[in-house]
C-alpha cells in the first residue's frame, strides 16, 4: 500500500474501510486486476469525500454511505467487460483524449438520424467520411410515453426506448463505434425524471422512501418561499416550479415540465442510484455521460435554486466515481448559464479541474449569433476576455447550434462595458432572429416570451437562422453565398476555438427549419421541433452534386475539419485568448509551445483589414493559413480578410 500520508487522519481510515470492502468484493479477480481498481481507488478516493463530505459529511451514517458506494463501484469494475478495462488503461495512460485537435462531435437525435439504433450502424461510413470521434445520441434511454420533452423525462434509465431497440443494441452500437475511434456520448438526466418512473410512482403510492427521492410538500407555504426567488424555465408551457399530484396530495418540485419531478439530491440514496445508473451505462460502452440539467440539482431557499456550491461538490463527486471504477468515462456538464457561473463547472478554488472534463461554451455561441446580427464583434471580444482562467485538462464543448433554443445570456454588466443596454440588446437579437428586425436574414421562431422579463428565447435552424431558408425562397445566388459563409464561419469558429466541436445533425448540410413538428400534436406547443428535422438523406446524397448548397457547406465543412486535425495548436490543454484589436473581427490567439496560432473570423459581409503589426507582435512573421494552405503576404501593412472569411494562421 502506497504511502496515504497525505490523507487526513479522517479520511485515512475512511479510506482503510473503504478498500477493505472493495478487496472483499473482488476478491475473485487476479492480484494484479484488484490492485489497479485499489490503485484508482486511491488516486481519486480525496476528490470522492472532498465532493461528498460538504453534502453528506453531517450525516450519522455517512461513513457507511461511503462504504456502500465503493462496494458498488467495485462491483461496476468487477463487471466491467475485458474491452472497456483495456480502454480504461489507455485512457488513464492518455487523459487527454477529448482535448485532442483530432476529436470532432457529431451530435444527434437516434430516431431522426436513423430509425433506430441498428439504424446508426448503417450510417458509419457517414459519420467516418465527416472524420467524428465522438457522437452524441439522443435521446437513447426509456422516456416517459406521450409528452416527454424531447426524451428529457426519463422513465428508465438502463432501459431503452422500445422504438429504438433493445438496451443490448446500445451495447452492439457503442462497440462498433469504438471499432472506428468514435465513443459514444449518451444523456444522463440528473436534475429530474418523468412522474412515470418507478420512484415517482412509488412515492405517488405513498411509499415514502421513495418520497425522499424528490422535494414534496403538503401545503404551499415552502413552495411560494421558493417561488419569491424562482426563475421559470418555461414561463410559457410549464409556468411556476412546483405542480400539485393529487395521489399524494402533496406539491412536488418540478422545474421544467409538471411531468418531469425534481430529484432529491441532499437524499445520499439518490447519489447512489445515480452511480449505479452510470457504471450500468458505462459498462455497456457509453464513454461520455452528458450531464443534463445540472444547474439545478440543489435548492437554496432564497436564491434561483442554480448553481449551488453543493452541484460542483456533487459533480466532482461523480466524477470521482467513473474514475475509479470505469476509468476510459469522460463528463460532459450541460450548464446553460451565465459566464461568471459557468467556470465552475470546470472547477475553481479547491475544485479546480476536478468537476466537468467538458461543458458547454454557451457564450461563445450566443457570442456568434450576436456579433453576427449587430455585425460588431466588441461585446463578444469583451465577453470571452472576461473569462477566468480554465484548468488545463479540460476542454469546451463548443457548438453553434444543438437541440435547445437560444437564451441571450448576455448580462447587463458586460453589454454596458461596450455601451449596450443589456435589456435593449436581448431585444434586438430576439428582433433579429425571430425575423422581426428590418433587414433580417433570419427565420426563427419566438420561443418562451415571458411577459415578466421580457426575455424571448430563439428556436431554428442554423442554416434558417443563417439566412439560408430566406435565400433560397428569394433565389438570390449572392445571398445563399452569404448565407453558406455565414454557416462556414460558424463551423470554422466552433473547430478553431481550441476545444471540443460539436456539430449538429443537418448543419453540415444546411438543413432548414422543419415545420412538420405542427402536426405532431405531442411536439406541436414546442417550437424547439423547428430544429430537430428528420436527416434528409436525399440531401446528404447531394455532397457529391457539385455547386449544390449541399456540396458548397459539406466540402466546405471537411475542408474545415481536415486544417482542425492537422493543428496541433488546437489541442485544447492551452487557453485560447482573445485579442481586443478590431471592432468587426474576431482575433483569437492560442500561444503553444509549437508556436502560436491567431485565428481571424470576420463576422460581417463587408471587407476589414487587420494590421499586420498585431500578427507580427505575436510572432507570426512568416504565417501560413490552414484554412487556405498557403502563406500570406505579409508586405503590405494589413491583412485584408474577406466577407465572413475565417483565416487560421500558424
Ligand atoms: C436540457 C436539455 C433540454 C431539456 C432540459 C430538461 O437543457 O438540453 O432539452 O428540456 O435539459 O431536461
Amino acid at each position: 500500500m502506497a504511502n496515504l500520508s497525505y490523507m487526513t487522519p479522517d479520511v485515512r481510515a475512511l479510506f482503510g474501510e473503504a478498500s477493505a470492502a472493495a478487496r472483499e468484493v473482488l476478491v475473485s479477480l487476479p492480484t494484479r486486476d484488484r490492485d489497479l481498481f485499489l490503485a484508482r481507488l486511491e488516486r481519486w478516493f480525496q476528490n470522492l469525500v472532498d465532493g461528498l463530505g460538504p453534502v453528506y459529511g453531517t450525516r450519522h451514517d455517512y461513513d457507511a454511505v461511503i462504504t456502500r458506494l465503493v462496494r458498488m463501484l467495485a462491483r461496476q469494475y468487477l463487471e466491467r467487460p475485458e474491452p472497456l478495462k483495456l480502454l480504461d488503461l489507455e485512457r488513464d495512460l492518455s487523459p487527454d483524449w477529448f482535448q485532442r485537435e483530432t476529436m470532432v462531435g457529431y451530435v444527434c437525435y437516434v430516431e431522426r438520424f436513423a430509425g433506430t439504433l441498428q439504424g446508426v450502424l448503417e450510417r458509419l461510413d457517414y459519420l467516418s467520411e465527416l472524420g467524428v470521434t465522438y457522437v452524441h445520441l439522443m435521446y437513447v434511454l426509456r422516456p416517459r410515453e406521450g409528452e416527454n420533452d424531447g426524451g428529457y423525462a426519463i422513465a428508465d434509465y438502463v432501459d431503452v426506448d422500445p422504438r429504438l431497440g433493445s438496451i443490448d443494441d446500445l451495447d452492439v452500437v457503442c462497440a462498433a463505434l469504438r471499432e472506428r475511434g468514435m465513443s459514444v456520448c449518451v444523456d444522463l438526466v440528473l436534475n429530474h425524471c418523468a412522474d412515470t418512473h418507478v420512484w415517482a410512482k412509488a412515492a405517488a403510492a405513498g411509499d415514502e422512501r421513495y418520497r425522499d427521492y424528490f422535494y414534496t410538500y403538503p401545503t404551499r407555504e415552502e413552495p411560494d418561499a421558493f417561488e419569491r426567488t424562482l426563475p421559470e424555465v418555461f414561463p410559457d408551457f410549464a409556468p411556476g416550479n412546483f405542480t400539485w399530484v393529487s395521489a399524494m396530495q402533496r406539491w412536488v418540485w418540478t422545474t421544467f415540465n409538471a411531468y418531469q419531478w425534481d430529484l432529491n439530491w441532499s437524499n445520499p440514496a439518490v447519489f447512489l442510484e445515480l452511480v449505479h445508473i452510470m457504471g450500468e451505462l458505462a459498462n455497456r460502452g457509453v464513454e461520455v455521460m452528458r450531464m443534463d440539467a445540472v444547474a439545478f440539482m440543489w435548492k437554496r431557499l432564497g436564491t434561483d435554486c442554480q448553481n449551488q456550491p453543493e452541484v460542483h461538490d456533487l459533480l466532482q463527486a461523480l466524477r470521482a466515481c467513473s474514475k475509479i471504477a470505469t476509468a476510459a468515462v469522460a463528463h460532459k456538464a450541460e450548464a446553460i448559464v451565465s459566464p461568471s457561473d459557468l467556470i465552475h463547472y470546470f472547477g475553481t478554488g479547491r475544485r479546480f479541474g476536478k468537476v466537468a472534463n467538458v461543458a458547454y461554451h454557451n457564450s461563445l455561441m450566443v457570442q456568434f449569433w450576436s456579433a453576427l446580427a449587430s455585425r460588431d464583434t466588441r461585446l463578444m471580444t469583451h465577453t470571452l476576455r472576461s473569462f477566468p482562467p480554465t484548468p488545463p485538462s479540460i476542454a469546451w464543448g463548443c457548438y453553434i447550434r444543438c437541440h435547445d433554443d437560444i437564451g441571450w445570456a448576455v448580462t447587463d454588466e458586460d453589454a454596458a462595458a461596450v455601451g449596450l443596454s443589456g435589456q435593449g440588446h436581448r431585444h434586438f437579437l430576439s428582433d433579429y432572429y425571430s425575423g422581426q428586425f428590418p433587414g433580417s436574414h433570419a427565420r426563427g421562431a419566438v420561443f418562451q416570451y415571458n411577459p415578466a422579463t421580457g426575455d424571448r428565447r430563439i428556436s431554428g435552424s442554423f442554416a434558417s437562422l443563417c439566412g439560408l431558408e430566406a435565400a433560397l425562397e428569394a433565389r438570390d445566388e449572392r445571398l445563399v453565398q452569404f448565407a453558406i459563409d455565414r454557416i462556414l464561419l460558424g463551423h470554422a469558429l466552433i473547430c478553431g476555438f481550441g476545444g471540443l466541436p460539436l456539430l449538429y445533425m443537418g448543419d453540415e448540410i444546411g438543413l432548414r427549419n422543419d415545420y412538420g413538428y405542427l402536426r405532431d400534436p405531442d411536439h406541436a406547443a414546442d417550437n424547439r421541433w423547428l430544429h430537430r428535422p428528420t436527416m434528409d438523406w436525399e440531401a446528404v446524397a447531394r455532397r457529391f452534386l457539385v455547386g449544390s448548397v449541399e456540396h458548397r457547406l459539406f466540402e466546405g465543412l471537411l475542408a474545415i475539419l481536415r486544417a482542425r486535425k492537422r493543428t496541433p495548436q488546437l489541442h485544447a490543454t492551452y487557453p485560447t485568448e482573445v485579442l481586443d484589436v478590431h471592432p468587426h473581427l474576431l482575433v483569437t490567439l492560442r500561444r503553444n509551445p509549437l508556436g502560436p496560432m491567431l485565428a481571424v473570423f470576420n463576422l460581417t459581409e463587408a471587407h476589414q483589414t487587420l494590421l499586420m503589426a498585431v500578427l507580427h507582435e505575436h510572432g507570426l512573421v512568416q504565417p501560413f493559413d490552414q484554412l487556405d494552405q498557403r502563406f500570406v503576404d505579409t508586405s503590405g501593412e494589413h491583412l485584408h480578410v474577406a466577407p465572413y472569411q475565417r483565416v487560421w494562421l500558424v
